[in-house]
């Protein structure tokens, strides 16, 4: 069954950890959207990988990973990760890269920082140039990995491209941005990258008739969609089902399965509402518990009870089909777990995920509260075996979101994940 796998929250669901567990039943893992802002987190033989662009599938040598062209490609920073792959061990003869990914280019990351630093837009991104190089492909004006195999067309491009960004920079009071040495560096990343490089589309079409079996790899989360997430605090894609189709040219045909990733609580990085939000004492201990540090950026993330408004309006706009529930563990010691159901505004009380931009931010979660269960579930291998209390929570997320529980994570290890089926 082609199968995508998409965050329900505002990323760092553990997707990372998800998509290895499941990758093994694949023939082929695609990414589709992002750039190295993402960071999956793997344990690979006992040893922790993150990764940032390479699809998961790397870690299964008869599996094709496929960054497709919805991908925005640092070439740099995927030279470094492959190189980093291969010296653990894995070949990684098995990838393609689109041609037609647009580049994040050095000025991207130049401005990212500069505009967050400036009073205008302080999202909190990752300061990878991610906004800034989507922002050419809608501008047209990208320049694409393809272009990085004609070195004259390419130095041609960029130092067209380099004149409008160091106007841009000028105007922001900064000094410009040389085009050398990184045209010069990304050409030779470029060379590196040359045998994989290829027409991500017609290779995942081939696999599609030929009856191989995808996995489509979200990255970040639905609450960052740039359409359908907590505007403006969003990342500048669709996170969401419909970038699998305009980020790789299948169509929805192609997709027979849809799960979706949530923690058993909720984490945020960077500006934007966050009604379920714990601070103080309560918040500290949450993060101390699930080790709640950013894989990309290190920042301590924020932290809170699991917003099940906000889950079920992830799992209506991506068709869920199941959910995969990640770091249930975290919750052991708790006397109480909560979980918000409604939110209250001036408006009065309401179940539905408001799309107006900015209208999360004045809303109160109302909370239901469940016991906790007191005991360590890293053990658990059957869902059997699952304490009463845990079950109980566990059945009001299936119930409430309308979609059954199909995963359950209890640890770091892919052997602590549980196949259950929890309608
Ligand atoms: P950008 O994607 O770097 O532009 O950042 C935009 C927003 O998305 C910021 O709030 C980031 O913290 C958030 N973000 C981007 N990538 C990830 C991710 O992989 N996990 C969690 N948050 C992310």
């Amino acid at each position: 069954m082609n199968t995508v796998v998409l965050g329900l929250q505002w990323g760092d669901e553990g997707k990372g950890k998800a998509i290895d567990y499941l990758a093994g039943g694949f023939d082929v893992v695609a990414r589709f959207q992002g750039g190295h802002n993402a960071g999956h987190t793997v344990y690979y033989r006992g040893q922790k990988v993150v990764l940032h662009l390479l699809p998961s599938g790397i870690f299964y040598p008869d599996c094709l990973a496929v960054i497709a062209h919805g991908v925005v490609v640092q070439p740099l920073q995927l030279v470094e990760e492959i190189r980093n792959a291969r010296a653990l061990g894995l070949r990684l003869d098995n990838l393609v890269l689109s041609a037609n990914a647009p580049l994040i280019l050095p000025f991207h990351q130049r401005l990212d920082v500069v505009f967050e630093d400036s009073r205008y837009q302080r999202i909190g991104t990752t300061r990878r140039g991610i906004g800034p190089a989507y922002e050419d492909v809608v501008g047209r004006r990208a320049l694409f990995v393809g272009d990085l195999l004609d070195e004259q067309g390419f130095r041609s491009k960029i130092a067209v491209l380099a004149e409008y960004y160091n106007r841009l920079l000028a105007a922001w009071g900064q000094p410009a941005e040389a085009v050398e040495p990184a045209a010069s560096a990304y050409l030779e990343a470029g060379e590196f990258l040359r045998p994989m490089v290829g027409d991500s589309g017609a290779r995942l079409r081939r696999a599609l008739r030929e009856g191989k079996k995808i996995l489509f790899e979200g990255a970040q989360g639905t609450l960052l969609d740039i359409h359908l997430g907590t505007y403006p605090f969003v990342t500048s894609s669709n996170t969401t089902i419909a970038g699998v189709f305009s980020g790789t040219g299948l169509s929805p045909r192609a997709v027979d399965r849809v799960i979706g990733i949530s923690k058993a609580y909720a984490t945020r990085v960077g500006e934007g509402p966050f009604p379920s939000e714990l601070g103080g004492k309560e918040g500290e201990r949450l993060r101390e518990l699930g080790n709640e540090y950013g894989a990309t950026t290190g920042r301590p993330r924020r932290v809170g009870w699991l917003d099940l408004v906000a889950l079920r309006h992830a799992v209506q706009v991506n068709g869920v089909d199941s959910l995969f529930l990640t770091k249930l563990d975290v919750l052991d010691g708790l006397d109480e777990v909560r979980a918000a159901v409604a939110y209250e505004s001036g408006g009065g009380r309401s179940e539905d995920f408001p799309c107006l931009a900015g209208a999360l931010a004045g809303v109160r979660p109302v909370y239901r509260s469940f016991p906790g269960w007191k005991t360590e579930l890293g053990g658990l291998r059957r869902i059997a075996e699952l304490p009463g209390a845990a079950r109980a929570y566990l059945d009001f997320i299936a119930e409430y979101t309308g979609a059954r529980i199909g995963h359950l994570s209890v640890g770091t290890e892919r052997e602590q994940t549980i196949a259950v089926d929890l309608k």
